[in-house]
């Protein structure tokens, strides 16, 4: 009875099929599945007795979704409500990354997030996945929705990368780079976050969780200890939000307490410079 990884490709999917047996494991790259095409989705998972699906696709560009919202949509929301109504027929669990930018429009906050505190997402990508979560837990009676945080994990060659892998270019190219230094979260290493995932669905204890590294940051002081570690001579220049400019609005702070997840699967939390460390190794 498999565990079947949608998104297998990306940074978490990789992770995620690197924690699990491969002869239990249906590893679905975004060639082997269209989840926004329901013929596509029971094409891939029909009559394979899977029992729980991981999905670990997305669309992931914050910035480009501002412009194509219907686009950002059809992956983030269509695709998730298409594979819990799969789930739901078919008796599985149905397991759902969500993210940090469901939060923002509380401009005041300064104490993490609980799963209990009332989203606002302040971006069409935000908003496209609020959506997804929401599709999810209204229809799959069995699933875990996990929000997590400025994800990093090995990128596929060729891929869109990573904010680790974008600093270590950038800073052994330029030998300087300017990092927004006003909004805080916590990067999360998706090896660690495949960890927490697959130890959470051990349990029955389905729900809404927060999930990322422990500890909190800003962009900037992560890209100062990226290059602390590596060894990069390199320096971060503080600037603000509005001076870096992207299309898309960002949550000034989005740490999120991920006390739940951790009592539920009995684990500790490492720390984010913990988890990197690890990375860059
Ligand atoms: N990256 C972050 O900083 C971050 C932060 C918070 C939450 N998250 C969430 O964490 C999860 C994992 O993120 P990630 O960084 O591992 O993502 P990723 O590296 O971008 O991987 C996503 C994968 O999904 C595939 N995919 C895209 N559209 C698809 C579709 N319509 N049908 C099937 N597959 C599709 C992509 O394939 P192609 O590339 O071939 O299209 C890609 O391999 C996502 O839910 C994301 O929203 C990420």
């Amino acid at each position: 009875m498999p565990i079947a990884i949608i998104g297998a490709g990306g940074q978490l999917g990789r992770e995620l099929a690197a924690g699990t047996d491969p002869h239990d494991t249906l590893c679905l790259a975004h060639r082997n599945i269209e989840i926004s095409d329901p013929a596509s989705i029971a094409a891939a998972l029909d009559g394979k007795g899977v029992h729980t699906v991981i999905n670990a696709a997305a669309y992931n560009f914050v910035d480009r979704a501002e412009d194509e919202p219907d686009a950002a949509w059809v992956v983030n929301a269509r695709g998730p409500r298409l594979l819990a109504q799969w789930c739901a027929a078919n008796a599985a669990t149905c397991v759902h990354i969500s993210t940090d930018h469901v939060f923002g429009l509380d401009g005041s906050r300064s104490i993490p997030f609980r799963e209990t505190d009332a989203p606002g997402p302040v971006s069409a990508y935000g908003i496209s996945k609020l959506a997804g979560e929401h599709f999810v837990r209204s229809t799959a009676p069995r699933h875990f929705v996990l929000r997590t945080c400025g994800l990093y994990g090995h990128p596929p060659a060729g891929g869109k990368g990573n904010f680790v892998e974008t600093m270590l270019r950038l800073g052994k190219g330029k030998g300087e780079v300017k990092v927004v230094n006003d909004q805080y979260c916590t990067p999360t290493s998706a090896a660690d976050l495949a960890e927490m995932i697959l130890a959470l669905i051990r349990t029955n204890a389905f729900g809404l969780y927060h999930a990322t590294s422990s500890g909190a940051t800003t962009w900037h002081e992560f890209a100062q200890e990226i290059f602390r570690q590596s060894g990069t001579d390199a320096r971060v220049i503080p600037i603000s939000t509005q001076e870096f400019g992207a299309k898309a609005r960002r949550p000034a702070y989005s740490v999120l307490d991920c006390s739940k997840l951790a009592a539920a699967a009995g684990i500790s939390i490492r720390d984010w410079r913990e988890s990197l460390a690890g990375y860059l190794s």
